[in-house]
């Protein structure tokens, strides 16, 4: 869970994770909020064992933060990783459903966009930048994902180790994007279930202009290196592209994706 300035929401949020998935440990990842986020998060890891804080030394974007949760994570054993926002609108009450789903997949997506999903007190402009950058990215990227930027999330700890995600660069909510297509690239089963994405009530959205832009210009990188074809790939078109499945031949689901040069500077499949 990662936090910036969410010292009014965190305790709720951790109070109601706790007592809906009692047998979930939670990792609060804080960039040193100056509203004293890591201060609550200490104080609640103090008296509840199942509750742990990992500090970094400043706001540095939530892909940062979710990269050292994730290498937290496998470092300790866990089997399967969740993603969820600390301000109240991921509801811990509909983690059962993806954690259920998990069984069965290699990624599951709590997702806004399809049916039973919904987004409750979002005004206009942030429904049509999160419709119309999910869009854009699936038909981008040829991902068959209707919420690709949703940030509730369940990763089974083999899948985070296949798509070597600590190579992803993207910074802000794009990061989302590019997990995503990374899963499916490596030819893993990703599962969408419908949750209710409440805007927060307490707080303030670190949502900005930067952090869309950031998604518009690598999304149509990773768009355009799907495209040019490999040996026209050069520079930064040669370092957006992933291997398609189908790249990968038989067997594929064997090969471990860091051999497949990830972020290497290359495809390196070819
Ligand atoms: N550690 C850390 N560092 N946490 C951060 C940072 C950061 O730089 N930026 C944001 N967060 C945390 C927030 O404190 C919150 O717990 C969570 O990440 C989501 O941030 P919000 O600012 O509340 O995001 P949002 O509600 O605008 O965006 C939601 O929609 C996006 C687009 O669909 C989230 O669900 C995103 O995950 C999603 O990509
Ligand atoms: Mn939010």
């Amino acid at each position: 869970m990662p936090t910036y300035d969410e010292a009014e929401s965190l305790p709720g949020t951790l109070e109601r994770l706790r007592s809906c998935v009692p047998d979930a440990d939670v990792l609060v990842v804080d960039d040193a909020s100056p509203d004293g986020t890591g201060r609550l998060a200490d104080e609640r890891a103090l008296r509840d064992p199942a509750v742990h804080v990992l500090h970094r030394t400043g706001k540095d974007g939530l892909g940062a933060a979710y990269r050292a949760g994730f290498a937290w994570g496998l470092d300790r054993g866990y089997d399967v990783l969740v993603e969820m926002d600390a301000d109240g609108s991921h509801l811990p009450e509909e983690l059962p459903h993806l954690l259920a789903a998990v069984a069965s997949a290699d990624l599951v997506i709590g997702s806004r966009w399809v049916p039973g999903g919904s987004v409750v007190n979002w005004p206009w402009h942030r429904r049509m930048i999160s419709r119309g950058g999910t869009m854009y990215a699936r038909l981008a990227l040829g991902l068959p994902v209707h919420d690709t930027t949703a940030g509730f999330r369940a990763f089974r700890a083999d899948t985070l180790r296949r798509i070597a995600f600590a190579g992803v660069a993207s910074q802000g909510y794009c990061f989302q994007i590019d997990m995503t297509r990374r899963v499916h690239a490596a030819g893993l089963r990703i599962v969408e279930v419908p949750v209710t994405f409440v805007e927060r009530a307490l707080g303030r959205s670190k949502m900005s202009s930067a952090i869309v832009r950031e998604a518009l210009w690598r999304v149509t990188l990773w768009g355009l290196a799907r495209r040019v074809p490999r040996r026209l790939r050069v520079g930064p078109l040669a370092r957006a592209a992933l291997p398609r499945p189908s790249d990968a031949g038989p067997g594929q689901h064997e090969t471990p994706v860091q051999d497949r040069g990830l972020g290497a500077g290359s495809d390196g499949s070819g």
